[in-house]
């Protein structure tokens, strides 16, 4: 029999939004008995690595307003964002922001002591509060600190989630492998929040973190739940080279300028009003062109890029507000943007879909919840505004924690699992993963697979690329089954990114699938063979639920409450 371990509340993933999560649920009730499970050590997060700042309306005697921040968040999802979700998240981050404040974050700061704010893509105001350029380090750091004043929150640090456990359609608790002891486990709890940020590791030119993988979505998808809207990636248009590591949009907030191999600040024919702080398709795409118009940079490396010039923001504004992106530029490019315009090309990012979920963060199963880019509740629509990602993780990070503690305080006695979904799972795991055997090395199967995805599920895509592309995902599929070569119980990180590998081919067919039906270019998803949006067709949610024959795919109404949809000019 498997060892149980059991909690009130469950919550996977240490991120923004699990810990905030956390916090709220033990506020609730110190009776209640809270876990933060993850694969990783909390600080090392990907949240950590957020760096621009997190979008609020603080100063309305400043003539910002809520009203605004709404609009321009449906304006750049392409009107695809559920809007009574878009008004919740702009009517609840202001207090996440002075919450934060008395909890102790190094907010950066006017010479009057207020909190100060940045532009950021898309926004009518300036609206991203920001911590220098490391706004997700400093979030995280105080979130962390305020758990540890919890008693009743108990951190599983690299521990891998396998599978959800349920009674009906009822949340029972999961599976989880304690990666250090390589112990099967399952705990049991009449409460989980899925909390695992995105999965932008399915592309090679990558902001994520190596782990981000779609371990947590892929979770929710084989116990039967929707995954929503994959085909909305969001491609930043400023990831350095060679690596991909973010250039926060912070730098043209603050007055960063992108320009072509002429010297041209090419923006200004794309997005005249805008120009840089265009909603990030549009830059992204306007990179794109130049590329292909021949206006851009070759990278060493062969890549083709554009570069951001910061030169004139001088040395004191960079050491003051930029200074991470400048350690990062030196480090990872051997350029310092004081002195010479650094390389860039757009990456991904960022995934506008996840785990399909209503405005609380609910999901299609009782007493499960999500939050943060793990969830779809569609505040983003098609395409995300910066900014609003570490607003989403607080903001419904608090809701679902919140709404887990009420639910597992009505139902302390957890629900019984049955021991068969617990063996199944094992089997799947332990025979076919671990001990199955395949001639293909795994990591090259990930290599070909982001590789893929780089090349024909780009800014730009169309139905051949992404037939390819689903055709090789496919065959990578069929080949690789399975190839752990380290046969170790402990500390088998072998073992574990095979696991990771799994989901990633899984959640990428989903990605392709969506784009591939989605015959329209809407947000961040851009058919070359379908150019423009088409709302009387496509304005809608698309939804995925895993079959033995692959994904079914569904659509779901968009919730408009305020704003008809209109032609989007910048
Ligand atoms: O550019 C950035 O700092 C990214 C922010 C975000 O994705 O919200």
């Amino acid at each position: 029999m498997t060892d149980t371990i059991s909690h009130d509340i469950v919550i996977v993933g240490s991120g923004l939004a699990g810990l905030r999560a956390a916090i709220s649920a033990a506020s609730v009730s110190s009776k209640l008995d809270i876990a933060v499970i993850s694969k990783v050590q909390v600080m090392r997060s990907h949240s950590v690595s957020a760096e621009g700042g997190t979008a609020a309306v603080l100063f309305e005697e400043e003539g910002d307003n809520q009203e605004s921040h709404i609009y321009d968040t449906v304006k750049g999802s392409d009107f695809l964002a559920d809007q009574d979700v878009a008004e919740r998240l702009v009517r609840e981050i202001p207090y996440e922001i002075y919450q934060l404040d008395q909890w102790g974050m190094p907010w950066s700061r006017r010479e009057d002591g207020r909190v100060a704010q940045r532009k950021f893509g898309g926004y009518s105001f300036p609206r991203a509060t920001f911590a220098q350029d490391k706004v997700g380090f400093y979030e995280m750091q105080t979130l962390y600190d305020n758990c540890l004043k919890y008693d009743n929150i108990r951190f599983y640090n690299e521990w891998f989630c396998t599978s959800i456990l349920s009674e009906g359609n009822s949340f029972a608790g999961l599976t989880a492998i304690e990666i250090k002891s390589g112990n099967f486990v399952k705990f049991k709890s009449p409460a989980g929040i899925i909390c695992t940020g995105g999965a932008g590791r399915i592309y090679s030119f990558s902001t994520y973190a190596y782990s981000s993988t779609p371990d947590g979505l892929d979770m929710a998808y084989r116990a039967g739940l929707a995954l929503k809207d994959m085909e909305f990636v969001q491609f930043h248009p400023t990831g350095i080279m060679p690596s991909g590591i973010l250039i926060t949009e912070g730098a043209r907030g603050e007055g960063g300028y992108l320009i072509n191999n002429k010297g041209e600040r090419f923006m200004q024919k794309y997005a005249p009003s805008k120009l840089e702080l265009a909603p990030r398709d549009v830059v992204s795409r306007s990179m794109i062109k130049e590329i292909q118009e021949g206006k851009g940079f070759k990278h060493e490396s062969g890549a083709d890029c554009l570069k951001l010039d910061l030169r004139h923001l001088g040395a004191d504004k960079i050491n003051e507000r930029l200074a991470g992106i400048r350690e990062i530029g030196i480090k990872f490019s051997g350029v310092d943007i004081i002195n010479e315009p650094i390389e860039v090309r757009p990456v991904c990012h960022y995934m506008m879909g996840g785990i399909h979920a209503d405005v609380n963060g609910a999901t299609e199963m009782n007493g499960l919840w999500t939050a943060g880019e793990a969830a779809c509740n569609s505040a983003h629509g098609a395409n995300r505004l910066g900014a609003n990602s570490t607003a989403e993780c607080l903001v419904w990070g608090k809701i679902t924690g919140n709404l887990a503690a009420h639910h597992a305080l009505d139902h302390r006695s957890a629900l019984s699992i049955s021991e068969q979904q617990v063996i199944e799972e094992e089997k799947r795991i332990y025979d076919g993963i671990f001990r199955g055997k395949g001639q293909v090395n795994p990591y090259e199967v990930r290599k070909q697979l982001t590789d893929t995805m780089d090349e024909k599920a780009y800014v730009f895509r169309n139905e051949q690329s992404l037939s390819e592309a689903l055709k090789k995902v496919s065959e990578l599929e069929d080949s690789t089954w399975k190839h752990v070569d380290d046969s170790a119980k402990e500390y088998n990180t072998n073992f574990i990114n095979v696991m990771e590998l799994d989901s990633m081919l899984r959640v990428a067919k989903v990605v392709l699938i969506g784009a591939l039906n989605r015959r329209e270019s809407r947000g961040s998803h851009a058919r070359t063979d379908y150019p423009t949006r088409d709302d009387v067709n496509f304005l809608k949610h698309t939804l995925a639920y895993n079959t033995n024959d692959g994904p079914k795919m569904a659509w779901h109404p968009v919730i408009f409450t305020r704003y008809a949809p209109v032609e989007r000019k910048y």
